[in-house]
């Protein structure tokens, strides 16, 4: 059965050309063809790609950093609704901002697309920069989405490197360089910059195909589909026999585990919150108070004492669960307990207003609607 790439080669013919297959380093520039051709017949129909406004864009870029676009696609749509532009973000309140933003998590994300918009509206006329240098200086843009808005949205001829490409850099250059090094990034990225330069009309479809290629055919984790990929007969590391080999990997630096204890506090139906930190993990959010360790049953009690509480009986266990950041694994246990008298600096809330109100962030939410592990 004839496969997309032998489909690609057919209808370009001179792909099929062995000098394809070019001697020297760097993106092979006879792949641009077919990678261009694919994206335009195969590419996902995303909201953000029906309207690629630099607004949009801008958004759609700063959810997808750290979520997958199955995930996202409700929250774009929702969050376009409600803050239409920069001006409208710039005036949303911070709860309801949160708000709209609860589920994504990492929530420094929306902090900071609310600073920049606050300086689109004071400096660029409520209007995102048609600039890279421009762009980059905003809070939470950094080189990859500045690349990402700079050549999607406005068609300039900057690459967005991000993970996925630079897999898929390797596997088609066969480049064995360790993708961590700040030099390596930086000579790839180089390396893309005068491919966009050679194709200058096609900035954006380079960053989407690039994107689009890396997440649905050339994936991670030794499992590239090369059968379904049109730069098949370009592809250094498939013609090695081997893709999967790149990018080569190094030791991956292992995520911290903490234990916790968060303690589920109720008094007269409402349920005991605090507000985090205003710097580190989920700053500034509310969550159930959370004491570092494993923590007996007595020694919850002493806790709640020294926060001013009493209980009315013994905490009881209601089940463990963990949640994975980014660096940091917690392991947590829940202790349900009433108060016969509340602590004074929590803040107390019945289910619904903590629904409705309050950002509780989803390393919580197990405690809170009983699906911790029993
Ligand atoms: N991942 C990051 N940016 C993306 C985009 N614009 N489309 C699809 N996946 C993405």
């Amino acid at each position: 059965m004839r496969n997309r790439a032998d489909a690609c080669c057919s209808l370009f013919p001179l792909f099929k050309e062995r000098k394809a297959m070019t001697k020297t380093a760097g993106f092979p520039r006879e792949a641009v063809s077919p990678l261009l051709y694919w994206y335009d017949s195969e590419a996902r129909d995303l909201p953000w790609r029906r309207e690629p406004t630099p607004y949009r864009i801008w958004i759609s870029e700063i959810m997808l950093q750290q979520t997958r676009v199955s995930a996202v696609i409700p929250y774009y749509l929702r969050f376009l609704e409600r803050f239409p532009d920069p001006s409208a973000l710039s005036r949303a309140e911070e709860d309801a901002l949160r708000k709209a933003w609860e589920g994504l998590g990492y929530y420094s994300r929306v902090r900071n697309l609310q600073r920049a918009a606050r300086i689109l509206v004071d400096s660029y006329g409520g209007e995102l920069p048609a600039d890279r240098d421009e762009l980059i200086r905003l809070p939470g843009i950094g080189p990859y989405t500045a690349g990402a808005i700079a050549s999607i949205a406005f068609g300039l001829p900057e690459p967005a490197v991000d993970g996925n490409v630079l897999r898929l850099y390797a596997r088609v250059t066969a480049d064995s360089s360790d993708l961590s090094a700040p030099k390596v990034r930086s000579r790839i990225t180089e390396d893309l910059r005068g491919l966009y330069r050679d194709y200058p009309e096609d900035a954006s479809r380079l960053t989407q195909s690039l994107m689009e290629l890396g997440a649905v055919v050339c994936l991670p984790n030794g499992t590239p589909l090369c059968g379904n990929c049109p730069m098949r007969p370009f592809c250094r590391g498939c013609r090695e026999g081997n893709p999967s080999r790149y990018p080569s990997r190094k030791e991956k630096k292992e995520r911290r585990k903490e234990e916790k204890t968060i303690l589920v506090l109720r008094s007269q139906g409402r349920i005991a919150l605090r507000k985090r930190p205003e710097s580190g993990l989920l700053a500034g959010l509310w969550e159930l108070p959370a004491e570092d360790g494993v923590l007996s049953p007595e020694q919850i009690t002493d806790r709640v004492r020294n926060m001013g509480g009493v209980l009315s009986g013994p905490p009881v266990c209601c089940g463990e669960a963990t949640h994975v950041f980014t660096h940091v694994e917690w392991h947590m246990t829940g202790w349900a307990a009433d108060l016969a008298v509340p602590c004074p600096d929590l803040t107390f809330a019945d289910p619904a207003e903590i629904r409705e109100r309050y950002c509780i962030p989803s390393a919580f939410q197990p405690f809170l609607n009983g699906k911790a592990r029993g």
